[in-house]
């Protein structure tokens, strides 16, 4: 079986609910600074994803204390909402965005088309007309549900690949083999004509890295906004997804001069998806968290000096709700080191990388 989110949650059960526990977690959380007041300070945004798992007493304390905004981590993605091509499931979705509603806090929707080989089976023997019918006709149903209460969409997830096509270089999947690579711009023009108010986003991974495969997705990106944006196609933002990964190199330099290459084009930036995966580096817990620290430090002093920056959201946040942990813990259940990429440690705590962020927002330039 491939390991996947889906699978490893249901592998493994989150903690039980333990009333102390919660107890020392408020009363640590209580004394916190805040990643989300730290931004307000400059004008900018934190966020987190978030599963329903994290509907629990505890964590809902612990984001509705830290960030203003979240990002369904997989509840709105086609293959959670439409099992078949005809049923469709709302409510983790909902519970999500009811949260976030309740505490006033902005909602990311991700995502609306993502093209990639894990899309729903009943996709694959579609002609391009139902193809495209079926794009439509989710992008009309899930942005129209959640109107006026999602005001941010990735539209397009992960548009970018080593798939050549024509001057492109994209990500294979139904909707590239079925429709071409007018599936992105038809699906921006579909959703800027479903919630005209909407922020439209095409959200990219991998551009942060300083090898040739992160370079070769930065000019296959602006190659991509280039050839959109010269057609008019309703685009607002670029999301870089920020999954840093340690022993890839990362000049910090470089990647400001990637951030202003968008910020030129018109369009504001988003950092969606941050985390930080350690496993290049040391077993030593007190060590790895420093160099976490300093890895979110060296990406955030780059990434908010550029004043086209409006948010920054992590992937989950705490260590023990991270796709890492989920994926470690899967393939090796009694494994004695476990992925600790994120601001909370697995009872809340914070830790270096926390601080980190606190003292990045901090030193960050005041916006206008
Ligand atoms: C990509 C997607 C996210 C999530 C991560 C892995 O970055 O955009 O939704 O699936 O992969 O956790």
């Amino acid at each position: 079986m491939q390991i996947n989110r889906r699978n490893a949650l249901a592998a493994f059960a989150v903690a039980p609910f333990i009333p102390t526990r919660a107890l020392a977690a408020c009363e640590e959380s209580a004394a916190l600074p805040s990643l989300k007041k730290a931004a307000a300070e400059k004008a900018l945004i934190v966020g987190s994803a978030i599963s329903v798992l994290q509907l629990n007493d505890d964590d809902k304390a612990l984001f509705a204390s830290q960030v203003s905004s979240v990002t369904p981590e997989n509840p709105m993605k086609m293959t959670v909402i439409r099992p078949s091509r005809t049923d469709w499931k709302f409510e983790r979705p909902d519970a999500i965005v009811d949260f976030a509603v309740e505490n006033a806090m902005q909602i990311r929707g991700h995502t609306l088309i993502w093209n990639n080989d894990k899309q729903p089976d009943w996709l694959n023997p579609l002609s391009k007309d139902e193809m495209q019918a079926v794009v439509d006709e989710h992008i009309e149903k899930v942005m129209s549900r959640y109107t006026g209460r999602v005001k941010i969409w990735d539209v397009i997830n992960e548009p970018v690949g080593t798939q050549p096509f024509g001057k492109f270089s994209l990500r294979k999947g139904p909707f590239l083999e079925r429709l071409g690579v007018d599936y992105i711009a038809n699906s921006f023009r579909r959703a800027r004509s479903v919630d005209p108010h909407a922020k439209l986003v095409l959200n990219e991974t991998h551009t942060e890295r300083d090898d040739s495969f992160g370079l070769g997705y930065r000019k296959a990106l602006l190659t991509l906004l280039d050839h959109l944006l010269d057609q008019g196609v309703p685009i607002d933002g670029v999301g870089l997804q920020g999954h840093i990964q340690s022993g890839v190199p990362f000049r910090p330099d470089a990647f400001g001069v990637f951030l202003e290459e968008i910020a030129r084009r018109g369009l504001f930036i988003e950092i969606t998806e941050l985390d930080v995966n350690d496993d290049k580096f040391p077993d030593d817990v007190t060590a790895r968290d420093l160099k976490v620290a300093e890895a979110y430090r060296r990406l955030l002093d780059v990434v908010l000096a550029n004043e086209a920056v409006k948010s920054i959201s992590f992937w989950q946040l705490g260590d023990r709700n991270s796709y890492y942990y989920y994926r470690a813990s899967y393939s090796d259940p009694s494994a004695a080191r476990r992925p600790r990429p994120l601001l909370f440690d697995h009872r809340s705590r914070p830790k270096p990388a926390f601080n980190a962020v606190i003292e990045a927002l901090q030193r960050a330039p005041a916006r206008a």
